[in-house]
C-alpha cells in the first residue's frame, strides 16, 4: 500500500496533495457532470477524491505503471467504488489520451512535466490539446526553473525544471493558452491553466473571488428550484383543502 503511494511522491503529503488537486479543479469549475482524464494517474492521489465525485464512466486515468493503479484501487477506493463510478484506465506509456476516443472537459497533468524530457511534454501537450473542445481546461504543474531541463528521457525519481518562458511558449506551438494560477502547492510545484485560442472561459482567480460569486451565483439558482418546488407542493396542498 505505502509503496504505491511513495511511487507518487512524499507519502506525508500524500492527503494535501490530493486536496490541492481536487480544489483547484473544482475552483475551476470542474463539476460532476464533466468528463476528466488524470494523466499520469499514478496510484490515484487525485482519483480517490475524483472518482467518487464524478458521474460513473466520467473519469479516465492513464498510468504506464499498472501495478501502481491496481495497488491504488486496492488502498484508496476499493472494487466497490469501481463498480459504482467506473472508471477508464489505460497504461500507455506515450500520452496516447487520443486512445479513448473521446473530447474531455477537464485534463490533469500533475506531477508529471517535473519528470518529462522536452519531446515528452511536447507529446503530451500534442495528445491534449487532440482531446480538448474549445472551452476544456488543461490543469497542469511543473517546477519552475531558471534552466530547462536538457535530458532526452523521463527523469525518474528526482524532479526537473523548467522555465515559465518554456512551458507557456510550447503551449503556444501547440495552440494553446498558458496562464500561470496563484494557487498554493504542497511542494512548490506551479500550477499552470492551458486553454484553447477559441475558449470562452473566464478563468476565476483566487484574488478576485469569481469562483466564489460562481458558487453563489449556484447556490441562488437552487435556492429558486426549491421555492418553485415549494410552491409548486403547497399550491396542491391548498388546492386540495
Ligand atoms: C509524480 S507522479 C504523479 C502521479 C499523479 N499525477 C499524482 O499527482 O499523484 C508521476 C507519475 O507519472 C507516471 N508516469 C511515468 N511515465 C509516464 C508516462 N510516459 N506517461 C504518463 N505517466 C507516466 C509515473 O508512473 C507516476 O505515477
Amino acid at each position: 500500500v505505502s509503496s504505491a503511494r511513495a511511487h507518487v511522491g512524499p507519502e506525508s503529503r500524500y492527503d494535501t496533495v490530493s486536496a490541492n488537486q481536487f480544489n483547484v479543479l473544482t475552483f475551476l469549475g470542474l463539476r460532476e457532470r464533466h468528463y476528466l482524464v488524470d494523466i499520469g494517474c499514478g496510484s490515484l492521489r487525485a482519483g480517490r477524491l475524483l472518482i467518487p465525485y464524478l458521474l460513473p464512466g466520467h473519469y479516465y486515468g492513464i498510468e504506464p505503471e499498472k501495478w501502481v493503479v491496481e495497488a491504488g484501487i486496492k488502498s484508496e477506493i476499493g472494487d466497490d467504488m469501481v463498480r459504482l463510478r467506473t472508471p477508464t484506465f489505460s497504461n500507455d506509456d506515450n500520452f496516447t489520451v487520443s486512445e479513448f476516443g473521446r473530447k474531455f472537459d477537464f485534463l490533469l497533468a500533475h506531477g508529471i512535466f517535473i519528470h518529462t524530457s522536452k519531446k515528452q511534454l511536447r507529446r503530451c501537450l500534442d495528445e491534449a490539446e487532440g482531446a480538448m473542445h474549445d472551452d476544456s481546461v488543461f490543469a497542469a504543474t511543473f517546477l519552475e526553473g531558471v534552466e530547462d531541463y536538457a535530458g532526452d528521457a523521463w527523469a525518474k525519481d528526482r524532479m526537473i525544471t523548467y522555465t515559465y518562458a518554456t512551458v507557456a511558449g510550447e503551449a503556444e506551438e501547440h495552440g494553446l493558452r498558458c496562464q500561470k494560477l496563484a494557487w498554493w502547492h504542497p511542494s512548490g510545484q506551479t500550477w499552470t491553466v492551458m486553454t484553447t485560442k477559441n475558449s470562452r472561459l473566464e478563468l476565476p482567480r483566487p484574488d478576485d473571488f469569481q469562483a466564489v460569486r460562481l458558487m453563489m451565483q449556484e447556490r441562488d439558482e437552487y435556492k429558486r428550484r426549491l421555492e418553485n418546488l415549494r410552491k409548486g407542493w403547497l399550491a396542491r396542498m391548498l388546492e386540495k383543502i
